[in-house]
């Protein structure tokens, strides 16, 4: 069985608190919108896709339980999007919250203007619609794993390929399988992965206690470094690239991602390593010009003074701790991987549109 980031069936929703991983395994009831809102805030949940996913998933729960349906089709409509904007608040960096809100948004108010329309059938197109977010999130995590490993190992002189990754990228980032790490499990499938390594990923650790748990459950030869070994790691042990997720994906390519994925890239161009981004094209956000307008969420200073609620740091020290970094495009030497294809970053903007186009 593969690991479920959350369980999802009609009116019923659970995450996987990933909190308490690796030692516990506990899924957690998510009754509606605030108990969402507040498991993502947590990162019980967390993941760029999975953030979405859970949120507006949540959303169904609640609908299906009845909220909103009490002033007709227009009350609806208003609890809808009051949802949605409250969703997007829990975490600023990862656009597939805000992307999910603004389409489903202007589903429910296209929906909502039809005279044939009611308030239920509006909650039950609503409630559909979350829902096939969770099919699609997975057979695009697919399709990148397939273009991903098919890339890598054309630019490979060798058969099989050692690859690099940061944070945690797979099921549990998303709705399974994973983005950087689908990359890194169709390599495996395909019998071409010579090994894995996975960095820690301070501070909250999502490579230690979550991509390590998951390389493991999947039998993949995998190897866990501290954040600072990265550069030697490629000096000495045969990377042949490095593979990473992104929160954010902006128009002229740079990416968000957690934080340490920048000096991942610049170590990578050092030693002439290809340098992949893996996202699907909701983490992909042609609004924003360039990266300096991506708006980086900065987390509790207990994140990273303290360690399983045990104080690590010097008391009275300041903190400064930024979730995510933004790796200028020229750094993304390998590409751009998504479920339509791997483009250079320049390549980005016109190859989604195109797709959006339907082309
Ligand atoms: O703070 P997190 O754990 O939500 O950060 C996660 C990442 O940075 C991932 O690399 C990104 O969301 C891609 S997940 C497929």
């Amino acid at each position: 069985m593969s690991l479920e980031s959350l369980r999802y069936r009609r009116g019923s929703l659970r995450v996987l608190n990933q909190l308490l991983l690796p030692q516990r395994s506990c899924y957690e009831q998510i009754g509606g919108v605030r108990q969402g809102w507040e498991a993502i805030r947590a990162m019980q949940v967390r993941g760029a896709p999975a953030i979405a996913i859970v949120g507006c998933l949540s959303l169904a729960v609640e609908l299906h339980g009845g909220a909103g349906m009490g002033q007709g089709k227009a009350g609806l409509e208003t609890f809808i999007h009051d949802s949605l904007r409250y969703l997007v608040t829990a975490r600023p960096t990862a656009v597939n919250m805000a992307r999910a809100a603004e389409e489903l948004g202007a589903f429910t108010s296209q929906e909502a203007q039809r005279e044939e329309v009611t308030a239920e059938s509006l909650r039950e197109s609503v409630i559909q619609w979350a829902e096939a977010m969770l099919e699609k999130d997975l057979r695009d995590n697919r399709s990148i794993g397939e273009h991903g490993a098919r890339h890598l190992l054309q630019a490979s002189p060798q058969d099989k390929v050692t690859v690099l990754t940061h944070c945690n990228t797979g099921s549990l980032a998303t709705a399974g399988y994973g983005t950087a790490l689908g990359v890194i499990r169709s390599l495996h499938a395909l019998g071409c992965l010579a090994h894995v390594y996975c960095t820690e990923t301070r501070p909250y650790n999502q490579g230690a206690r979550l991509t390590a748990y998951e390389l493991v459950y999947e039998h993949i030869p995998a190897t866990l470094i501290v954040d600072s070994m990265v550069s030697v790691a490629m000096k000495e042990k045969g990377v042949s690239a490095v593979v990473v997720g992104a929160d954010r994906v902006v128009a002229n390519g740079d990416t968000a991602n957690k934080v340490g994925t920048y000096q991942l890239a610049i170590a990578a161009k050092h030693h002439g390593i290809p340098f992949y981004v893996a996202a699907p094209s909701t983490s992909c956000d042609l609004s924003l010009a360039e990266g300096a307008e991506i708006v980086i969420e900065e987390r509790p200073s207990q994140e990273l003074t303290d360690v399983n609620g045990v104080r690590i740091a010097a008391p009275g020290i300041g903190v400064w701790n930024p979730a995510f970094d933004v790796t200028p495009h020229e750094l993304i030497t390998g590409g751009i991987i998504t479920e339509l294809g791997v483009f250079r970053p320049e390549e980005l903007r016109e190859a989604l549109t195109r797709a959006v186009k339907g082309e």
